[in-house]
């Protein structure tokens, strides 16, 4: 055995015996689970405050148990998640508001883990992450009123943050939307697993998990999705508000509603603006209508009206803003709603004043599979904000059943090219 190899061995096992240990590349702190019955929380933020600046935070296996609200700041740290940090499921506790962070914007959303600073890495190595517990949440909501922002909360949630990876991170369970990237830049997700499935058998054949998204991305620039699978009961991508620079690339979505551009145009003092997305190498997949009854969409996209009624975070409209130069190709579908849709009058209806929210080159490239109803591509953008630029090539879906013709309906778009039959082009 060479010294080196021993030495460090030597080292392996004092930071193994101390807990932390002081290395020229800075602390590191390793932590186990202190088991059944026990609060991880004190244990996993000191780590993260001794570690988090500099140095290295090591989860051995098992569950972490948390209790309450808990942010990590993070400075040119690494921290390797081989466990999941177990958030305990106390609905109540949850729900009362000073229980969560509030500092997501969009819909005053409820968050209970925030991860913020620069240059870090968080590696979960496909072998841990979060388990939301989201079983007695979805089973609360078929009795609860659910509405945005009512406190139910994200289960990961990077903001304020830059130079970041997130890596081989797996969320099972969660309550709500299980990713929020917001107020962040250069921030890459390298292999993300979510899994919300209800295992109520009183349940089946319903969708009693909706808002489950896989991430929302808002205020965020330069941000890569690569390598996801999101099983979920609602988006599994939704980008919102002032979201510049989004890659996502080898995306799996099972169930849900697909890939959505909004809501936008909610605030009406806050324009949105959504440029450059590139979504490639997309796979949109129906479950067995047992588990997840929903496949509604391949890419949406969605304004409310030009007209304010009540406020964010239930009410709003009437906000301005463009959406350009969206990418979405190399996608195959099977058996989806609605392949790609286009509409203005989210929350309202189309008597209200039209929403000046303008959506300009839209590209849907090499597109493959099948849709299970005739609404193939249906764009109805608004009386107020007219849609040049809606590019189709090499789009091949089929219908299935296929007794049914191909739909096509494009209403106040000003060009559109590629689309395979005629595109009702009015107003
Ligand atoms: C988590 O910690 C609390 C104490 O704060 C305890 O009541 C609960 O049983 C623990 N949960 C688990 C799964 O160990
Ligand atoms: C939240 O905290 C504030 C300030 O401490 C307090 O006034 C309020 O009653 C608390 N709300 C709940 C629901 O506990
Ligand atoms: C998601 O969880 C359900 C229920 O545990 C399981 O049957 C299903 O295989 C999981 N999905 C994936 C993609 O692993
Ligand atoms: C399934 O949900 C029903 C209705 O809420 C509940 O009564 C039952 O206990 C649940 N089953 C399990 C295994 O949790
Ligand atoms: C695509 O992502 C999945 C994980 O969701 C991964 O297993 C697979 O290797 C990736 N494919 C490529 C070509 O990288
Ligand atoms: C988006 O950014 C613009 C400035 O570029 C700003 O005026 C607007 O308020 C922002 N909107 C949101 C939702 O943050
Ligand atoms: C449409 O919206 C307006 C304004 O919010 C409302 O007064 C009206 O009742 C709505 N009409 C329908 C048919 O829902
Ligand atoms: C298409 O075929 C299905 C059965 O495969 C049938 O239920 C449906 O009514 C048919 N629709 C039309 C428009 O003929």
């Amino acid at each position: 055995m060479k010294p080196s190899l021993f030495t460090h061995l030597c080292i392996d096992f004092l930071r193994i015996a101390l807990g932390v240990a002081t290395t020229q590349h800075g602390k590191t702190c390793i932590l186990s689970p202190l088991g059944v019955g026990k609060d991880d929380t004190d244990q996993v933020l000191a780590a993260i405050s001794r570690c988090g600046k500099g140095g290295h935070t090591v989860f051995r296996p098992g569950g972490f148990n948390i209790t309450r609200k808990m942010t990590w700041e993070l400075e040119d740290a690494t921290v390797d998640l081989w466990g999941y940090l177990n958030f305990q499921p106390d609905i109540q506790y949850w729900l009362n508001y000073n229980n969560t962070y509030r500092v997501v914007f969009v819909q005053s959303q409820a968050l209970w883990f925030v991860v913020t600073g620069s240059d870090f890495i968080i590696d979960a190595h496909n072998a841990g992450g979060i388990n939301g517990n989201g079983q007695p949440w979805w089973e609360y909501f078929t009795q609860h009123t659910k509405a945005d922002g009512d406190g139910r909360p994200i289960s990961l949630t990077v903001y304020q943050a830059q130079r970041a990876t997130i890596k081989g991170f797996r969320i099972e369970s969660p309550p709500f939307w299980s990713n929020c990237v917001a107020e962040s830049q250069e921030i890459t997700y390298d292999g993300m697993f979510v899994n919300a499935t209800n295992t109520n058998s009183t349940f089946f054949g319903q969708n009693i998990d909706p808002n489950t998204d896989g991430i929302n991305t808002f205020r965020s620039n330069n941000i890569n999705l690569f390598n996801w699978d999101i099983t979920c009961g609602d988006d599994c991508l939704a980008i919102k508000g002032n979201s510049t620079n989004i890659h996502a690339s080898n995306y799996t979505c099972r169930g849900g509603n697909g890939v959505a551009f909004g809501s936008l145009g909610q605030y009406v003092d806050l324009p949105d603006y959504v440029e450059n997305v590139l979504l490639e190498d997309f796979t949109i997949t129906r479950l067995d209508h047992s588990i997840q009854p929903n496949m509604g969409g391949g890419v949406y996209f969605k304004t409310w009206t030009g007209e304010t009624v009540g406020v964010p975070p239930t009410g709003g409209g009437g906000g301005t803003g463009k959406v350009e130069n969206v990418v979405p190709r190399d996608f195959t579908l099977n058996l989806v709603d609605r392949p790609v849709h286009v509409y203005q009058t989210n929350g309202g209806n189309s008597s209200e004043t039209p929403s000046e929210l303008q959506f300009a080159d839209l590209s849907f490239m090499n597109w493959r599979g099948t849709a299970d109803t005739n609404r193939v591509i249906d764009i109805e953008c608004s009386a107020a904000a007219h849609c040049p630029g809606m590019v189709f090539s090499d789009f091949n879906i089929e219908l299935a059943p296929s007794n049914l013709t191909a739909r096509y309906t494009c209403i106040n778009v000003v060009s559109e090219r590629g689309i395979a039959g005629p595109c009702n082009a009015t107003t």
